[in-house]
């Protein structure tokens, strides 16, 4: 059941079993609320600093059970970050407390900070349990509803409502990169993203026989040794004023499931690659954004979706495959699958929807994790605009991008004696000629490749916004590249 969030005026009532948080700026925590926890703070070491938490049991002359001081830092580098932050963090220390309500107390409270804190608390009590049928009672969360107050209800309600539907498609996002690979296979999440139809999206699902038709042979390569049946999910929003706009796209990969194929992975970890679909996640969670916030876009999503397995009929290293492009890809590693799957789905994409920009996601490699560690995403791009406007977008909404080079001279590590191309550069680069093997599909289509191999799954959690498990990273900072540079 999602959080119900609800906007207060400051002096409403509290219910009974509530938690009060307030949020204090460094060095001034003593003299908040007319100096009633002065005792407390001067008692210990709690100065109000970003990312402190002070518990007051029971607090004197005051309604609630308890008292949270929530430090933020010094109150000239307070943004809607830090609000959002901030309620994120109270909620993560008193969600299993007992108690039942939360209230958010912030310096300003207008709408824009209410607003952000509301969707910093959605995003933190986000929770993946329906296989957990044993889970203690005082182990579940007790808080089911957070109020925060503001100077303007109404005006926080409405500005709530767009990130209300971010907060939607961030949890579906996440829910299909945690859901186990037995149940969630190619043709089960194209079903999913189906039923995003009822948000007002056109969904197209093209099957084997279709793409063999289209001469998919790239990503048909790499579902052949899966009894699952490969899929390619076309997602449509319409929502610019002029309906012939061109649109902008975007395109992830979707593998269900990736054990290396016949370049079999160790089975250490390999539990893990149910979530290297998280491209395409983050792509189908855009979209669910666009649609619930009825953004003012013509955007494409286009997801290839495919089972990566070891089988007598599965692809072999040596074989050489004829993607739709007309090009020859020579399979060296087939384990080297994403790229495989994202140069049929970006050479459609452009074919059929000649589209503004591309913006593919993937988690692509282990050598991004190598090279960023597990805070920041590779980005690779063609294009200074498009590059500019995402690492704007990434900034604005904590999905850290980092940008890579697409060095030309490294771009023959990946010819083939024999084809065209092969499917992998060796170690030094790994990601980096990866990149450059879909550069070759974009046909010069202003294009962006983000490799999120590195944040799609965080474990531990660092921030509170993200629980342990699927971030859903991307949604974010593409949903507001749309809001703040694509809309009409
Ligand atoms: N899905 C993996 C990349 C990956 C690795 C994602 C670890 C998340 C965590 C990808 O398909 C893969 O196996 N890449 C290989 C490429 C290599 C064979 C050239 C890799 O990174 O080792
Ligand atoms: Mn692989
Ligand atoms: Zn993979």
């Amino acid at each position: 059941m999602a959080m119900l969030i609800e906007f207060v005026a400051r002096d409403a009532a509290l219910a009974e079993k509530a938690v009060l948080a307030i949020v204090v700026f460094e060095g001034e925590a003593g003299a908040a609320q007319g100096g009633a926890f002065a005792r407390a703070v001067g008692a210990g070491r709690f100065t109000g600093a970003k990312g402190q938490v002070l518990d007051v049991l029971a607090p004197a002359g005051l309604d609630a059970e308890r008292v949270l001081l929530v430090g933020v830092g010094k109150a000239a580098e307070f943004d809607e970050m830090g609000a959002e932050n901030a309620a994120a963090a109270a909620y993560q220390a008193v969600k299993a407390s007992g108690l039942k309500t939360l209230r958010v107390r912030l310096p300003a409270g207008d709408a824009a900070q209410a607003s952000r804190a509301g969707l910093g608390v959605r995003l933190a009590a986000y929770r993946f349990d329906k296989y957990r049928t044993k889970e203690a009672a005082d182990k579940k969360p007790s808080i089911g509803k957070t109020e925060i107050e503001t100077t303007d209800v109404d005006a926080a309600l409405a500005a709530f409502a767009p990130l209300a539907a971010l907060a939607d498609a961030v949890a579906f996002s996440r829910d299909l990169v945690s859901e186990p690979p037995n149940v969630l296979y190619p043709v089960e999440f194209a079903a999913r993203v189906k039923a995003l139809e009822t948000l007002g999206l056109e969904v197209e699902i093209l099957g084997e026989a279709e793409m063999a038709k289209l001469g998919m042979g790239s990503l048909l390569g790499v579902g052949q040794g899966s009894i699952r049946e490969s899929q390619l999910a076309v997602i449509r929003w319409n929502g610019a004023r002029d309906a012939s706009a061109q649109p902008i796209a975007f395109i992830g990969k979707g593998v269900c499931f990736d054990t290396g194929g016949i370049s079999l992975k160790p089975a250490d970890g390999m539990e893990d690659m149910k979530w290297d679909m998280g491209g395409a996640a983050a792509v189908a969670g855009l979209m669910h954004a666009l649609a619930g916030r009825k953004a003012k876009v013509n955007a494409v999503g286009i997801l290839g979706l495919v089972e990566n397995m070891p089988d007598g009929n599965a692809q072999r290293p040596g074989d050489v495959v004829t993607s739709m492009s007309g090009q020859t890809i020579e399979i060296i590693n087939t384990d080297a699958e994403g790229r495989l799957v994202l140069a049929d789905a970006v050479w459609y994409c452009q074919d059929r929807f000649k589209p503004k920009f591309m913006v593919d996601l993937a988690t692509l490699t282990g050598a991004i994790i190598i090279a960023l560690g597990n805070d920041y995403a590779g980005l690779y791009s063609n294009n200074e605009e498009l590059s500019e406007n995402l690492l704007a977008a990434s900034k604005a909404e904590s999905e850290p991008l980092w940008r890579m080079p697409l060095p030309p001279q490294y771009d023959k590590n990946i010819d083939s004696m024999i084809a065209d191309m092969k499917n992998t550069g060796g170690r030094p680069g790994g990601s980096i000629t990866a990149a450059m093997f879909i550069q070759r599909f974009v046909n010069g289509v202003p294009w962006a490749h983000l490799d999120i191999a590195s944040t799609a799954w965080k474990k531990p959690s660092t921030v509170p916004t993200i629980p342990e498990g699927a971030t859903g990273f991307g949604v974010r900072l593409l949903n507001r590249m749309v809001a703040d540079t694509y809309e009409d």
